[in-house]
């Protein structure tokens, strides 16, 4: 990743973790969240990462529900919040993920592969997929809906921060170039042009 692109991130993300930190999860979120902890328990998953983990919230859902959770991400100030929280939490880059080939059974990734460019897209994912062991579940959730790229003019955090968005049909296209796709959902959203797309992928590889 451009250097200047990521201080970028890291520095709108350093500066809103603490308003992060006390904000609740929507319900349609917890939803999400819930439905795939019980594929994972289904299957009997038992390591998980979590890549732009944030503030933690859902690493330490899963944590708490009997996963041995790793969480990752690029600021400082979020993976600070995840070892307040006793996660086992490291700043990485999930450009290059610091793990073995199928070190995990599980990723989960909400709301941070929409900050990677269009150009950069299938080898995030193919990074993901080398960390998964054969039959792994990995849960992609997005904002989407419409192809386009580039920094929101209207965000509210400083710097302003990038966006990658892909229409449902160009998301499934590119998913299904690297993983198997189980599951393809849509949660409208009240306020904009964007909804959410959720996706649980499986890296389909055999050993
Ligand atoms: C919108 S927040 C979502 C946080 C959390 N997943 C949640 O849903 O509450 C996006 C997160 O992705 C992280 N992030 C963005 N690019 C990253 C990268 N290249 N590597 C690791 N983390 C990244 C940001 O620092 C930020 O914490």
């Amino acid at each position: 990743m451009d250097a200047a692109f990521k201080r970028n991130l890291v520095q709108a993300y350093n500066f809103d973790a603490h308003r992060r930190n006390q904000h609740d999860k929507s319900s349609w979120k917890v939803d999400e969240r819930e439905q795939f902890l019980k594929l994972l328990l289904d299957e009997e998953k038992k390591s998980l990462l979590e890549i732009g983990a944030g503030t933690g919230q859902d690493s330490l859902y899963f944590f708490d529900r009997g996963l041995d959770t790793t969480s990752i991400d690029i600021s400082d100030e979020m993976i600070k919040a995840c070892k307040e929280k006793g996660l086992n939490a490291s700043v990485m880059d999930f450009y290059h993920l610091d793990y073995s080939d199928q070190s995990f059974d599980a990723v989960y990734a909400l709301n941070c592969l929409l900050h990677v460019p269009k150009a950069n897209i299938s080898s995030v994912l193919m990074e993901i997929k080398r960390v998964l062991k054969p039959n792994g579940l990995f849960y992609m959730g997005v904002y989407g809906g419409r192809d386009s790229e580039g920094v929101w003019e209207e965000d509210s955090c400083e710097p302003k921060r990038f966006f990658s968005f892909f229409s449902d049909a160009r998301l499934r296209e590119l998913v299904s170039s690297i993983f198997e796709l189980v599951y393809f959902n849509v949660v409208p959203q009240e306020k904009g042009d964007l909804h959410f797309q959720s996706l649980i992928l499986r890296n389909s590889t055999c050993e």
